[in-house]
């Protein structure tokens, strides 16, 4: 077990923000994690981080930070396998396009790790982490017992399980257990990922393709669309996408016209329904590329907020995040939600 008091976060948070933590605990065992909820002189509250890709720290932590440690992971055979919760997301990526199994692939080069995807049911390129798991491991941390919880009592949604609200703080995840495909299962029909894997390999046919090959033709998309956390902090996507009734993305329609905006990118989602892209949304109130004191809108995906000075503080990204959603409420009567957790 590694632990430590007033530990910097800087290297432990994508958005790179210079905030510490009272204590910060790094388990290697089931049976340390126990130990550890377990200690009533570790200061609380207790925040179990993953690869801190997603969140933004606006503020020292007062409490224990908890990481996990534990990094297998192991075949189950006929496509079922188990990955503790501190392996890194995109080697479980590699390791299952290696032997060939189908899933994960299109999930390849999100950062994070393994215990986060299933809490915030991560997705990309028409797949989300929340299909392709059967179940996941947790330690309840009020009665320190372990439990097996089935996929199916998660409410996997758009980025949101039940571990983001009746769940929060309840439970800690150390593995997750995935039930992948032998079978070839290309899913391609997001984006550009067909006409991408066509024009690198000749093919969409799902007898030659391979995992591997979808995995490095969306990892090259990644890379061209989003920055790199180790140059630029950030945290990917910062607002999601949002959901407008029929008569919201009529106003919309209308006020692109009025101004020239082009045609509004809108997928349906259900009866009166529609997910309309944040990006789109603030590209056109024209924050491409902005900065905000230290803070930046990303010059190739608005949705990303940058710590364009490498020195930015999280009132920075906060007023930069405010401003945003003020002009697209105001241009487009739309409240943009941030996807970001902020602790
Ligand atoms: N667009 C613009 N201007 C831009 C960029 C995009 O107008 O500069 C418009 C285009 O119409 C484009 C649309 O926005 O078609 C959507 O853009 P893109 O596909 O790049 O982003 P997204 O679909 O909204 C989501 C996820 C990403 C994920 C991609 C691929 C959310 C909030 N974000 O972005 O997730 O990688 O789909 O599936 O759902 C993340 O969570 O950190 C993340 C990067």
């Amino acid at each position: 077990m590694i632990k430590g008091y007033d530990i910097d976060l800087g290297g432990m948070n994508t958005f790179r923000m210079k905030v510490a933590c009272r204590c910060f605990v790094e388990y290697e065992s089931v049976e340390e994690l126990k130990a550890v909820l377990a200690d009533s002189s570790l200061p609380r509250p207790f925040f179990p981080l993953g690869g801190g890709s997603n969140l933004l720290f606006t503020k020292d932590y007062p409490g224990t930070v908890l990481h996990c440690g534990m990094k297998t992971i192991r075949d189950l055979g006929s496509g079922r396998v188990y990955a503790d919760a501190g392996v890194v997301w995109d080697d479980f990526c590699a390791w299952c396009a290696s032997k060939g199994l189908w899933g994960p692939e299109n999930l390849s080069y999100i950062p994070g790790e393994v215990g986060a995807s299933a809490v915030q049911n991560i997705g990309a390129y028409g797949r989300e982490a929340g299909e392709l798991i059967e179940s996941v491991s947790c330690v309840e941390a009020g009665t320190g017992s372990e439990v097996v919880i089935p996929a199916g009592d998660c409410e996997y949604a758009y980025r949101d399980s039940r571990f983001k609200h009746d769940w929060k703080g309840r439970y800690f995840v150390t593995g997750v257990t995935f039930r992948l495909s032998e079978e070839p299962k290309p899913e391609l029909d997001y984006g550009h990922v067909r006409e991408a894997v066509k024009e690198k390999f000749g093919t969409d046919d799902p007898a030659i393709l391979t995992p591997a090959m979808i995995r490095e033709v969306v990892t090259d998309i990644r890379k061209s669309k989003l920055p790199e956390v180790t140059e630029l902090g950030s945290a990917g996507s910062f607002f999601r996408n949002p959901y407008v009734d029929g008569k919201i993305l009529e106003a919309i329609r209308n006020k692109a016209q009025e101004e020239n905006l082009g045609v509004v990118p809108s997928f349906t989602i259900g009866d009166d329904c529609f997910k309309v892209p944040a990006a789109w949304l603030i590209d056109k109130c024209g924050w491409k590329g902005k900065e905000l004191g230290g803070a930046a809108v990303f010059e190739k995906q608005p949705l990303v907020l940058v710590n364009k000075s490498g020195e930015t503080s999280p009132e920075e990204i906060i007023a930069l995040e405010k401003a945003i959603k003020d002009s697209v409420l105001d241009k487009f009567g739309v409240t943009l939600e941030k996807e970001v957790e902020y602790v």
